[in-house]
C-alpha cells in the first residue's frame, strides 16, 4: 500500500525535483556572472586577494547569515546528489583567481566549471550578497549536457554598485581639512588616555592639532558614529594586537566608543587593570553592546625568547614563531595588527645573535629580511588559525616619526609643530609597508590594509613632543615624536576603520 502510494506520486515529485534543479542552476549561473562582474574590481584591493589550496566547502560549515549564501549550498548539494552527466564534479577546491579567470573566460563550459566559480565567490566573504534578482532564464539547458549563458541577470539595487565604487575610493590620497566640529571625545570626556598620550592634561595649550579632518580627494569618509560602531561589533570582540602605537589607537578607539555610552560604569577593564605604559594585555567590556575592545602587546607579533649562544644565554627573537599570546587573539571577530617601530637596529640589537629560526641564531641578520621572515611567519599562522569567515583582519601600516635635527635619542625634536605639513619631505615609500604588502599578497586570508603612513606624513605638528609626560617631570627622556596626542591623529585611523567595517557588513 505504502509502496504503491508513493509510485502513484512520483510524477508529481519528478516534476518539483526538476523544478529544484533548474532553479539551483539559475542561481549558479547567477552567482558566476556575478563573479565575472566583481573580479576585476576584487584583482585591484589588497584585501580581496584570493587564496588557493583552500577547501571552499568547508568555509560553508560555519554558521552564514546570507541567506543567498545558503541557497547556493543547498544549490550544490542538490546537483551533487543529481549525477547527471557529470554534473557533481565540484571538487575543485583549489581554485584561485587564475582558475576564476579561466572559468569565467569559457562561460560555454561545464556546469562544474560555474559551480567552481561559484563557491568561490562566498570566500569574498566580505561583499554583500543582499539586494539582488535573477530576471529571465539565465541558464539555457542544452540536450547534450553542456550549458550555455542566455537570458539577463539583473542587480536590483544601486545602492550596491555604490557600496562596490565606495570600495574602489583610495582613501590614502587626499588633504587634511580643518574642521571646528573635531574633536570627538576631549582629555575631560574621555578617562581612558594614559599620560603618554593626554597632551593637554600634560599643559600643551594649543589645539589646532585636535582639528583636523582628513578628507579623500574623490569620497568621503563617515564621521565615526560610535553608536553606529557599536552595533558593528554588537556582540563581537575587537582586538588590537602590537605595539605602543596600537596601543595609541586602541585608546583613541575606547575613547571614541565611550562618548556613545550613557552610564560610563557600564565600560569597565575586566580584570580591573588601569591602563600604564607597562601592562601588556586589557580588555574592556561595553556591558550595554555585550564587546569587548582588547589590547594585547606584542612588539615583533612573533616570539620574544632566549637562546645559548656560546656560553652566554641571550635574548633572541624567534623570527619562525609566533608569538606565544596568539592564542588570546584567535577567537577575535575583528584584529587590527601593527608592528614596525621596534625593528630598528637599536632595538635589535643590530642583528647580532639577535635573531633565531629552530636552533639557529643568526651571528648577524639585517633587519629588512628579518622583518620580512617575521611576517611571513605571521601570515602562515593567520592561514592556518583564522577563519576568514569569523574574524575580518586589518594591519595598520607604518607611522611616521618626525624627530628633526637628531633622532628619538639623540635630541631629535618636533614641538616647535603646531600645523600639518603641506609636502612631507619623504620621497621614498617606507620599505616595511612594501614587505607587508608582499607577504599579505601570499596569504591565503583577506587581510585588509589601514594605509595611515601617508596621511599620517603631513601630521608633524600630532606628536606629544615633550606634552607626553606630567609637567615638572624629568626631561630626560627627550621628545616623543613617534606617538601621538590623544585626541587626535589615532582618531582618524579609526575612522578609517570604521569606514571598512561599516561598508562590509552593511545590510538591508
Ligand atoms: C547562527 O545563525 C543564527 C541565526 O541565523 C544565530 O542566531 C546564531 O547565533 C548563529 N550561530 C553562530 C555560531 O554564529
Ligand atoms: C553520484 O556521484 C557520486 C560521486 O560523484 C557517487 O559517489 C554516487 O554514487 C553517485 N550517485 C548516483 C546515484 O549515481
Ligand atoms: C572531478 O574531476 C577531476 C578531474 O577533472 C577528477 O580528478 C576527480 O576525481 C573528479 N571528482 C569526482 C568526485 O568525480
Ligand atoms: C596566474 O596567472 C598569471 C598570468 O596570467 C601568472 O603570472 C601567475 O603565475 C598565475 N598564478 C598561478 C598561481 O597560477
Ligand atoms: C566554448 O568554449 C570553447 C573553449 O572552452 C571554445 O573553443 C568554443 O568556441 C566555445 N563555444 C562557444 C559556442 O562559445
Ligand atoms: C553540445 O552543445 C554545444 C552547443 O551548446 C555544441 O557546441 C557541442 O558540440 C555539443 N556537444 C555534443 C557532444 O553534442
Ligand atoms: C584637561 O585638560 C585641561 C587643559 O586643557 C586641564 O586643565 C584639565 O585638568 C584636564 N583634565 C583632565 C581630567 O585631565
Ligand atoms: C549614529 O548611528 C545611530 C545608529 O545607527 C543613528 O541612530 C544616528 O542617527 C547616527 N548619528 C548620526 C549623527 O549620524
Ligand atoms: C599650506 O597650504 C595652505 C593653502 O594651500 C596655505 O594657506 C598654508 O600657508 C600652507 N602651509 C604651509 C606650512 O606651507
Ligand atoms: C598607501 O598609501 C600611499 C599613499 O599615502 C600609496 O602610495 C600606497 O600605494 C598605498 N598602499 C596601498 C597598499 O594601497
Amino acid at each position: 500500500m505504502e509502496k504503491q502510494r508513493s509510485f502513484s506520486i512520483k510524477p508529481t515529485r519528478f516534476m518539483v525535483f526538476s523544478f529544484t534543479v533548474s532553479f539551483s542552476l539559475t542561481l549558479l549561473a547567477f552567482f558566476s556572472i556575478w563573479v565575472i562582474h566583481s573580479t576585476p574590481i576584487l584583482h585591484q584591493e589588497p584585501h580581496f586577494d584570493l587564496g588557493s589550496g583552500h577547501d571552499p566547502v568547508g568555509d560553508f560549515s560555519s554558521n552564514s547569515s546570507h541567506e543567498v549564501k545558503n541557497a547556493i549550498f543547498i544549490g550544490t548539494q542538490l546537483i551533487g546528489s543529481v549525477n547527471t552527466s557529470g554534473f557533481s564534479n565540484f571538487s575543485r577546491t583549489g581554485s584561485d583567481l587564475n582558475d576564476t579567470q579561466d572559468s569565467l573566460s569559457h562561460l560555454n563550459g561545464s556546469v562544474s566549471e560555474l559551480i567552481s566559480s561559484v563557491l568561490i565567490a562566498p570566500k569574498q566573504s566580505n561583499l554583500d550578497f543582499d539586494g539582488v534578482v535573477i530576471s529571465g532564464n539565465a541558464l539555457n539547458a542544452h540536450e547534450n549536457g553542456s550549458e550555455s549563458l542566455s537570458g539577463k541577470v539583473e542587480v536590483s539595487k544601486n545602492s550596491e554598485i555604490q557600496e562596490s565604487s565606495k570600495k574602489l575610493c583610495d582613501v590614502t590620497k587626499g588633504k587634511w581639512v580643518f574642521d571646528d566640529s573635531y574633536p570627538l571625545y576631549t582629555n575631560v570626556t574621555c578617562p581612558f588616555i594614559d599620560e603618554g598620550f593626554s597632551c593637554q592634561s600634560n599643559g600643551r595649550l594649543d589645539k589646532d592639532y585636535m582639528k583636523w579632518r582628513w578628507q579623500p580627494q574623490h569620497c568621503d569618509i563617515p564621521r565615526f558614529n560610535a553608536t553606529a560602531m557599536l552595533n558593528l561589533i554588537r556582540g563581537k570582540r575587537l582586538v588590537f594586537v602590537g605595539d605602543s602605537i596600537n596601543r595609541n589607537q586602541w585608546e583613541s578607539m575606547l575613547c571614541l566608543l565611550v562618548g556613545a555610552i550613557k552610564d560610563p560604569k557600564r565600560v569597565y577593564e575586566a580584570h580591573g587593570r588601569r591602563i600604564t605604559k607597562e601592562k601588556g594585555n586589557y580588555c574592556f567590556k561595553f556591558l550595554d553592546y555585550k564587546c569587548t575592545v582588547e589590547f594585547y602587546v606584542s612588539h615583533y607579533l612573533v616570539h620574544e625568547g632566549k637562546a645559548r649562544v656560546g656560553k652566554k644565554r641571550l635574548q633572541t627573537l624567534r623570527i619562525d614563531t609566533m608569538d606565544r599570546g596568539a592564542s588570546r587573539w584567535k577567537g577575535a571577530d575583528i584584529i587590527v595588527f601593527n608592528t614596525a617601530h621596534w625593528w630598528s637596529h637599536y632595538k635589535t640589537k643590530s642583528g647580532v645573535n639577535y635573531y633565531q629560526e629552530g636552533q639557529q641564531v643568526y651571528p648577524r641578520l639585517d633587519v629588512s629580511t628579518a622583518f620580512q621572515k617575521a611576517l611571513m611567519t605571521w601570515g602562515s599562522w593567520l592561514d592556518k588559525y583564522i577563519n576568514p569567515q569569523k574574524t575580518q583582519v586589518f594591519f595598520r601600516n607604518s607611522a611616521p616619526s618626525h624627530f628633526r635635527g637628531g633622532q628619538w635619542n639623540a635630541g631629535g625634536h618636533c614641538r616647535e609643530a603646531s600645523q600639518p605639513v603641506n609636502e612631507t619631505s619623504r620621497t621614498t615609500y617606507y620599505e616595511k609597508n612594501i614587505i607587508l604588502e608582499e607577504v599579505l599578497k601570499q596569504m591565503k586570508i583577506p587581510v585588509t590594509i589601514l594605509n595611515i603612513t601617508g596621511l599620517s606624513d603631513y601630521r608633524v605638528d600630532g606628536h606629544p613632543s615633550v606634552y607626553g609626560r606630567r609637567p615638572g617631570k624629568s626631561s630626560s627622556g627627550g621628545q616623543d615624536c613617534s606617538h601621538w596626542c590623544l585626541p587626535g591623529v589615532p582618531d582618524t585611523w579609526n575612522e578609517l576603520l570604521y569606514f571598512y567595517l561599516q561598508s562590509n557588513t552593511r545590510h538591508t
